[in-house]
């Protein structure tokens, strides 16, 4: 049973093919609007969530199925000390493909082992979030019109933002990009995704902590959120939750084509006098990510023979 856990479980030709199924979709929702009739899609979000969970219930709203949801782990048995095996084994009963997010890294890998349906990881801990990813990537190609030959710079909590790890790994792996990773000492890409996704793809990459002074390079800047959930002491997340704050006055410098993303929640990373700024992009991709999980739900529905 094909699950999706990781961005590097899709090929590029999977991905270039998804990215086309969205445009499809965006220029012609209604051919898909039964695409999915009499199929459920099981939300099971052990962690908060508006963008993510909101948008797969809405994609499988619009490709005619219905949603089941557990929004919270006090609202299922998980809270009774039931494990992520019995629990996806149990859903599998009753949806014909899940979405889950949970706190632990490598949950979403568990769930996928045990399920008997597709499993799509919506985020777990600190580790993967193919499908911010994928919701990027749609967001890349409608502004850039490609994935290659790009600066990217991405800027802010680089150790615990998960959606960094899985941008990294997709992008890593198309031909002529380069990154600038700018962070507090505290918070840089860990060293494993430097030396499976970088390092192994000879990808060039630098690393700063000033943020003005890479500014001019970069054709996509992506901000992110220092993840106050991941931290071990608040003294440390208190320290460091403003490290990066962006505003009118740092794109100065910036590339008129410049492309501001960020997966969102905000909380003080951009400030809100930016989201006029025609470079702003991070409300197009959460719509983006509505169309991107509907492409990923026909696909892996597909290939499970459910549809
Ligand atoms: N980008 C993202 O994962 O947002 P949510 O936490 O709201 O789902």
């Amino acid at each position: 049973m094909r699950s999706v856990i990781d961005i590097l479980d899709l090929s590029l030709p999977e991905l270039d093919a998804l990215v086309a199924t969205a445009e499809d979709i965006i220029a012609r929702p209604d051919d898909y609007a039964d695409a999915c009739r009499r199929k459920k899609l099981a939300t099971l979000f052990f962690e908060p969530s508006t963008r993510t969970r909101l948008s797969f219930e809405a994609a499988m709203y619009e490709l005619g199925g219905n949603v089941l949801s557990v929004a919270g782990g006090n609202t299922s048995s998980a809270a009774k000390g039931e494990s992520v095996a019995d629990t996806v084994k149990t859903v599998s009963c009753y949806a014909d493909i899940i979405a889950m997010r949970h706190p632990k890294e490598g949950a979403a890998l568990v769930a996928a082992n045990n399920a008997k349906v597709p499993v799509i990881n919506a985020g777990d801990g600190g580790h993967c979030h193919p499908t911010q990813t994928l919701a990027d990537l749609l967001t890349i190609h409608r502004e850039k019109g490609r994935f290659t030959d790009l600066t990217v710079g991405l800027c802010g909590d680089l150790k615990f933002g998960r959606t960094v790890h899985s941008l990294i790994n997709a992008l890593s792996r198309c031909t002529g990009n380069r990154f600038v990773l700018i962070s507090p000492e505290e918070l840089k890409v860990p060293s494993y995704v430097k030396a499976e996704a970088l390092k192994k793809n000879g990808v060039p990459y630098s690393q700063t902590t000033d943020l003005e002074s890479v500014m001019p390079q970069l054709d996509i800047l992506y901000m992110t959120r220092v993840q106050r959930e991941r931290f071990f002491n608040e003294e440390d997340y208190l320290r460091l939750k403003d490290s990066y704050i962006l505003t009118p006055e740092k794109l100065k410098n910036a590339k008129k084509d410049l492309s501001i993303m960020h997966p969102l929640p905000r909380v003080n990373e951009i400030s809100v006098s930016i989201d006029d700024d025609p470079r702003a992009c991070y409300f197009k991709q959460v719509l983006n990510g509505k169309y991107m999980r509907m492409a990923l739900i026909l696909m892996l529905l597909k290939e499970a023979g459910t549809i």
